[in-house]
């Protein structure tokens, strides 16, 4: 069977369809699997709530967070217990955890299907080409769980929006994510009696989440007992005590006006209160900035928006209700399934994968490249301007192809840089893009001055890049499926 897989930063959670609505596949109990990883020497590897646990124990043992840090280039290892780990390994670990989670959701609903073949991972809103093939290859090499495609997370909890009993088709939705590490937004239209059922029509994030109010909510309790005791000293069990103290003060401040409790630090403990009203004045930036986000996917849009469906654990915060009643006092808000909504619709979409009209989306950047006919006699390749191939906000599936002519006899190999950027102009400087990978032909004899190279540049439903190079006289080509290493 195909499932969906909303990898979060804090939460993770397999879903599928049973009996023709989607299902998070669970064991009696389970709530999702927290995106968690711990080693020491004598435990090995623990995921999810023994991770937890013993990361009380031991708070340099463990990494949070972890889908936060795949674009870090500061972060390629984690040193735990002395032993070394690499990212992608770590990732991997987390997604074997979930694919078992999967399984023994299986097993205990007895579904008929007892094999995985592939699962879609959704992805936040604006994950770059790198983020996905890396989270890609994490599930396939480390973990041995085939990623059938991706799709943005506030896409897939629109489509399970609509696909609900209560869920009307001929509507245009602004969903709002807000989750552990990232905040999503898309404008998504469902027309099931047209050719694109469901269509994006924009969307966006910022890596703003529920981790950014947890520190600073952190940072009020420590202000808090600071004042009790001005010399107080907080080693890495109090910083983690701290976090597990704000993360619980701010999910308790979703349903209460006022909340009091205490902190043990070094020995001593320490009482604290903070107000629902104090927690929303020292977080209120953050808010604003996700608000200002949903402004300008609001004002580009000229559709109608219908309804305003809010999704995410975060979302819980009665703040974002609050900020969408004032913002937008015309439009209903609706808050749909907080925590299964991605899982739900990334299961959904699993299902229709191969549907050409199913879902239309977009790209989220631009796709460019430059040539450089001489690699070795090159000097300053770095002031070579690229030229783009594929624009941000072009429909998905997209290819489009760029033409270079050899500048002079005798040149026997071709090397394509290709870079991401947020760019649409035509031509840019390497600065102002990423470069994300190469292509490149060797072993071409005989070349003439003007001899073209041909390269083929493909974007496919996920968001994924697939790059041909063909030298047009001698039709010596390049294959690849872009590789991108070193994160
Ligand atoms: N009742 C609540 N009140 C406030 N915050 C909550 C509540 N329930 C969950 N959260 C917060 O929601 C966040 C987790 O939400 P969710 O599971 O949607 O995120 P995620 O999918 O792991 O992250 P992301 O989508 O950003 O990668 C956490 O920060 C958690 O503390
Ligand atoms: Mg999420």
């Amino acid at each position: 069977m195909k499932i969906g897989i909303d990898f979060g930063t804090s939460f993770s959670l397999p879903a599928a369809m049973i009996n023709g609505n989607p299902a998070t596949l669970l064991h009696s109990g389970q709530y999702g699997l927290p995106s968690v990883f711990y080693y020491d020497n004598s435990q090995g590897i623990l995921i999810g709530i023994p991770a937890e646990d013993q990361g009380d124990r031991h708070p340099d043992n463990i990494v949070r967070n972890i889908k936060m840090e795949i674009s870090n280039p500061n972060q390629k290892t984690y040193q735990l217990d002395g032993k070394t780990f690499d990212k992608k390994k770590i990732v991997g670990h987390i997604f074997r955890e979930i694919n078992q989670v999967a399984l023994e959701g299986i097993e205990y609903q007895q579904l008929m299907s007892q094999e995985i073949d592939g699962a879609v991972v959704s992805v936040p809103a604006a994950f770059t080409l790198r983020e996905l093939n890396f989270i890609r290859d994490a599930a396939q090499e480390e973990a041995g769980l085939k990623v059938l495609g991706f799709i943005r997370e506030p896409v897939a909890a629109a489509i399970a929006y609509f696909n609900a009993p209560a869920g009307e088709d001929d509507k245009t939705i602004l969903v709002y994510d807000l989750g552990g590490g990232t905040c999503d937004v898309a404008i998504v239209r469902s027309d099931k009696n047209s050719s694109e059922w469901y269509k994006v029509i924009d969307s966006e994030m910022l890596r703003i989440g529920g981790r950014d109010w947890d520190k600073l909510l952190g940072e009020l309790i420590k202000r808090k007992c600071r004042e009790q005791e001005p010399a107080i000293k907080f080693n890495a069990r109090a910083e983690n005590k701290i976090l597990k103290a704000a993360i619980k003060a701010k999910h308790q401040l979703s349903r209460l006006e006022r909340y009091e409790s205490y902190v043990e630090v070094g020995g001593d403990d320490y009482d604290f209160e903070i107000t629902r009203a104090e927690f929303e004045k020292i977080t209120s930036e953050l808010l604003q900035d996700t608000m200002r986000m949903v402004d300008k996917l609001k004002q580009n849009c000229s559709t109608k928006i219908d309804y305003i469906v809010l999704v995410g654990g975060s979302s819980n915060m009665p703040q974002v209700r609050k900020a969408f009643e004032k913002n937008y006092p015309g439009i209903e808000i609706k808050i749909f399934e907080p925590e299964k909504a991605i899982a739900f619709g990334a299961a959904i979409y699993a299902e229709h994968l191969t549907e050409e009209s199913f879902l239309h989306d977009i790209c989220k950047f631009s796709y460019g490249a430059r040539y450089i006919q001489d690699f070795s006699r090159y000097k300053d390749y770095n002031r070579l301007r690229i030229y783009n191939i594929i624009y941000k906000g072009d429909e998905l599936p997209t290819s489009g192809e760029s033409n270079s002519s050899k500048v002079r006899d005798g040149l026997s190999s071709t090397y394509i840089a290709v870079y991401e950027s947020e760019c649409t102009d035509e031509v840019y400087m390497p600065e102002d893009g990423t470069y994300i990978g190469e292509i490149e032909i060797h072993g071409i004899e005989g070349s003439r001055k003007g001899d073209e190279t041909l390269l083929t540049m493909t974007i496919d439903k996920s968001g994924l890049m697939k790059l041909e190079a063909i030298d047009k006289r001698t039709g010596k080509s390049s294959n690849v499926e872009i590789h991108l290493e070193g994160y």
